[in-house]
């Protein structure tokens, strides 16, 4: 494996994560504030190419996972080229993509032909209404019939993330957990994080065991399953039930230890962790000519100055980082 994709503290990074476009055809109110977010201009934005180039350099090195994010990957209208490009990268076992569900049925097909693996699609509420009041747009029926889709294409699990926030949806918890008896989805529950601008407070966010004795109390038999390595979600599975539930913790119980991840934003800065201040561009040394060792020393540097682990809860949430639609999803720093 890669020494440039190797930190100080022996962690291979062997998944990475890119942003296709800063632009979301919703506005989440844990994501973006209601007017949106100030846009890169274009020009300064990755082109196809220069994201093609960059992650056959990282496959080349040993990363053998790329999960396509925004913004709203599937908004970037040449997603399925990248997709096709991407599967013919040799060594690159998994194309992931994470969206918030509103164009997946329409493209699905396409995506699916063109060779992705893997779908992570966010939703956080089953209540239509609610739904409207969280993401500030229409659209509920739009992505469960993309979460459908996906089963129907032989998706499995499809995983479903919900950011579970107090006195928002933290009452729905035991009706996402149902819908896993009679389909193959993992149902992920979030902790709620800070990013710049969302109005996080500590009192919104419901932690991993609170949400699991809420579940316990419904299910008793709830069953641990055995940890994937590097995966952000702790999965647990009712017997007899198709489907699973799993909780990311990445605030009450962070997984810094294992991680395996790398990120490039949609203006081509290499970020190291999802909570860090620290980015390096690749899009400048790319467009100056660097060569590829000259970008892999570049990369390797900026590896070997990845921290241990986050700044902890309490001071990640006063830290300035950039939302995580623009990390990537709608992101966070460090
Ligand atoms: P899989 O590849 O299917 O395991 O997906 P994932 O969980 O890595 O990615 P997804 O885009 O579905 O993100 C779901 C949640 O995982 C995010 O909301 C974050 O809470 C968390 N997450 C993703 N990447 C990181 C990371 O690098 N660090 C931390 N702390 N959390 C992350
Ligand atoms: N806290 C937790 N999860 C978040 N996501 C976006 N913003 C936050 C936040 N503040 C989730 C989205 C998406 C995933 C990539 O990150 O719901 O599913
Ligand atoms: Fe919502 Fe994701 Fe869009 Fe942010 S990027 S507004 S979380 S759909």
């Amino acid at each position: 494996f890669s020494s440039f994709l190797t930190d100080s503290f022996g962690r291979r990074h062997s998944y990475l994560r890119i942003s296709l476009t800063e632009r979301c055809n919703l506005r989440c109110q844990y994501c973006m504030p209601e007017e949106g977010v100030p846009l890169t201009p274009k020009a300064d934005l990755l082109t196809t190419e220069e994201i093609l180039t960059l992650a056959r350099l990282f496959v080349k090195e040993g990363v053998d996972k790329i999960r396509l994010t925004g913004g709203e990957p599937l908004i970037r209208p040449d997603v399925v080229d990248i997709v096709a490009q991407l599967r013919r990268l040799e060594g690159l076992r998994t194309i992931g993509i994470t969206t918030n569900g509103i164009n997946l049925a329409r493209l699905l097909p396409q995506l699916q032909k063109a060779g992705l693996s893997a779908i992570n699609i966010s939703l956080d509420t089953l209540v239509p209404a609610k739904f409207e009041f969280i993401v500030r747009r229409k659209g509920f029926h739009k992505v469960m019939e993309g979460i459908h889709k996906a089963i129907e294409l032989g998706y499995s699990p499809v995983k479903v993330n919900c950011v579970v926030m107090r006195g928002l949806n933290e009452d729905e918890l035991l009706d996402f957990v149902a819908l896993t008896e009679g389909l193959p989805l993992d149902v992920r529950f979030i902790e709620y994080m800070p990013f710049d601008g969302n109005k996080w407070n500590f009192k919104k966010m419901v932690s991993y065991k609170e949400m699991l004795d809420t579940l316990r109390q419904q299910w008793p038999e709830l069953e641990k399953l055995p940890e994937e390595e590097s995966s952000t979600a702790k999965a647990f599975k009712i017997p007899g039930f198709r489907g699973q539930v799993s909780f990311i913790t990445s605030m009450s119980e962070h997984f810094c230890g294992t991680c395996n991840r790398l990120r490039i934003t949609a203006d081509g800065n290499l970020k190291v962790c999802l909570f860090g201040n620290s980015e390096v561009s690749l899009r400048d040394h790319l467009r100056a000519g660097a060569s590829e060792e000259e970008l892999l020393r570049v990369i390797g540097a900026a590896v070997g100055r990845k921290k241990r682990q986050h700044a902890g809860m309490f001071n990640i949430s006063q830290m300035k980082n950039r939302p995580m639609i623009l990390i990537e999803l709608f992101l966070m720093r460090q």
